[in-house]
């Protein structure tokens, strides 16, 4: 699969994390493209209300909760929907020196970043790969690239999603399936705040991450960096990257 022309009578497309941020605008950008949008979010007030704009179908679950991933995807499934995509966009930050992250939040960064977007992706791709067709893009950041002082857990987190992302692409390929990473760099959205860190100046916003994304994704790109530094500072050695997000996420 190439691109989206196939897909979009055959199923609906699923985002997690799509109550606000990157996931509500990467919905915006699949729903121009013509397909029938679920939105998945923890808050559901938010979530409702960002459902009502797209016009989309919307299912709340705290993917932190032992389970929950599977529960979601089960009930998706038993309501009729066929997913021809899933974009594994729901996740968290934390800061500061890694003994000081508190054992709760470093376990909720690790069950939504890491273990439910696991689960996600295999319980999609099961199907997909079974049907022949489908496509997957899951989230990661710039993060993945480079370890990450000062918010250790997160970039490793990143490190392994984007990891295991490009292992399974080769896997699914045969089956016709396309799997794709997405990694920005910092975004205009309340993810930083909520990580207990101040937002970078110069964030881009989400719509532009996001429309950028979708473009990518509908042709298959493998690692979709949005923002020509961003993909610039790839060139730089890992461990001058990681002295300088050292440097920039040091406290005091
Ligand atoms: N912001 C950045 O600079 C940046 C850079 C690179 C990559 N990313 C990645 O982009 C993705 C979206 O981030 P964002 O910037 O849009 O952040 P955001 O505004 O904080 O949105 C995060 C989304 O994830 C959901 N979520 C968080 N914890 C959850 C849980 N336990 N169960 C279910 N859903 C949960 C939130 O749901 P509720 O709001 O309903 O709680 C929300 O919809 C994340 O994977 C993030 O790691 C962000």
């Amino acid at each position: 699969m190439r691109n989206f022309n196939g897909l979009e009578a055959r199923g609906a497309a699923l985002v997690t994390g799509a109550s606000r941020g990157l996931g509500f605008a990467l919905a915006g950008k699949l729903k121009e493209r013509g397909f029938e949008l679920i939105l998945h979010g923890r808050d559901a007030e938010a979530l409702s209300a960002a459902a009502e704009k797209l016009g989309a179908a919307y299912y709340a679950a705290d993917l932190s909760a032992e389970g929950a991933a599977k529960a979601l995807y089960e009930r998706i499934k038993a309501d009729g929907f066929t997913l021809s995509v899933l974009v594994n966009n729901a996740g968290l930050g934390a800061s500061g020196e890694a003994w000081t992250v508190s054992e709760e939040r470093d376990g909720e960064l690790i069950a939504v970043n890491v273990c439910a977007a696991t689960e996600l992706s295999k319980l999609f791709l099961s199907d997909a790969c079974g049907r022949g067709y489908g496509a997957l893009l899951n989230v990661c950041s710039v993060g993945a690239f480079q370890p990450g002082p000062y918010t250790a857990s997160y970039y490793a987190s990143k490190a392994y999603l984007h990891s295991y992302t490009l292992a399974v692409r080769e896997e699914a390929k045969k089956y016709g399936v396309t799997v794709c990473s997405l990694c920005p760099g910092p975004l205009d959205t309340e993810f930083f705040g909520r990580a207990g860190a101040k937002k970078p100046r110069g964030a881009m916003s989400a719509e532009k991450a996001a429309g950028y994304a979708v473009k990518k994704f509908s042709a298959g790109g493998k690692t979709i960096v949005p923002g020509f530094l961003n993909r610039l500072a790839r060139v730089v050695p890992a461990p001058v990257r990681a002295a300088f997000v050292a440097s920039v996420k040091r406290p005091g």
